[in-house]
């Protein structure tokens, strides 16, 4: 007799537990939504993925930036992963054209909500450099301008 008690007392701490259990389950999703709520909305970049990590490059692309750029201002070295005109060809948005025309391209949406502002964009373009050019004076005007000639050489002196 005394068994079969504590086994339903057990029982009855089990159902307990499981409830308990199964509260905290349903609370979570609503919690984490709540965490998200007010983050930036990005649009997606071009290609499969980035030119590392993604999640890598949420945290340290300011480092990767920066440390190219002292290698390059200092050093004279010059790779192409990280370059900041790869970031713009593949993070230019599809409205704008631009990684920083408005609030919502991609390097603002983040920066904005960050309150991180950059300088970068006095000196850098942030379009893509035009491969297409349309066919009309864009073409017209890159066989005849000595300007264009220059910069599509890579800017090397002859
Ligand atoms: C005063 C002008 C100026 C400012 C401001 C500036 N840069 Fe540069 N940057 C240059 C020049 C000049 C070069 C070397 C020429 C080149 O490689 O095109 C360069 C090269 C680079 C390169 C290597 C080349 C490339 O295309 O990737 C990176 C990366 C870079 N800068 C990142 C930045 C970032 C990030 C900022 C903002 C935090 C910034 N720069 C602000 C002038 C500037
Ligand atoms: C070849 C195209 C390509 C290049 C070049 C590139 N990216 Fe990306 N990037 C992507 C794609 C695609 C994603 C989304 C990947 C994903 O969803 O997992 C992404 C994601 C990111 C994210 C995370 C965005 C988010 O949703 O939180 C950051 C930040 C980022 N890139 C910064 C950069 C910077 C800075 C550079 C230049 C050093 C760069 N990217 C160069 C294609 C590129
Ligand atoms: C996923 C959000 C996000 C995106 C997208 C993003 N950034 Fe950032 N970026 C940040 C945050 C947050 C910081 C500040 C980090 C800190 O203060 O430690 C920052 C800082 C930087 C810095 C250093 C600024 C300074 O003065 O220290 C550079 C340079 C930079 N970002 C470049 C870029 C470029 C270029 C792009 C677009 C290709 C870009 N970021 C897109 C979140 C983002």
């Amino acid at each position: 007799m005394a068994r079969l008690d504590l086994a339903s007392k057990l029982g009855s701490w089990l159902r307990f537990a499981a409830l308990i259990g199964a509260a905290a389950v349903l609370a979570a999703p609503s919690f984490q939504a709540a965490a998200g709520v007010d983050k930036p909305k990005l649009e997606r970049g071009k290609g499969e993925r980035c030119v590392e990590d993604t999640d890598f490059m949420r945290r340290n692309h300011m480092q990767l930036l920066k440390h190219h750029r002292d290698e390059t201002m200092h050093r004279g070295i010059r790779t192409t992963k990280h370059s900041l005109k790869g970031c713009v060809e593949c993070h230019a948005s599809e409205k704008t054209g631009s990684v920083a025309a408005t609030k919502e391209d991609f390097c603002m949406a983040c920066h904005t909500y960050a309150s991180v502002k950059l300088d970068c964009w006095d000196c850098h373009a942030t379009k893509p450099m035009a491969k297409k050019p349309a066919k009309t004076e864009a073409a017209a005007e890159a066989k005849t301008s000595p300007l264009m000639a220059n910069t599509q050489n890579g800017g090397a002196k002859p």
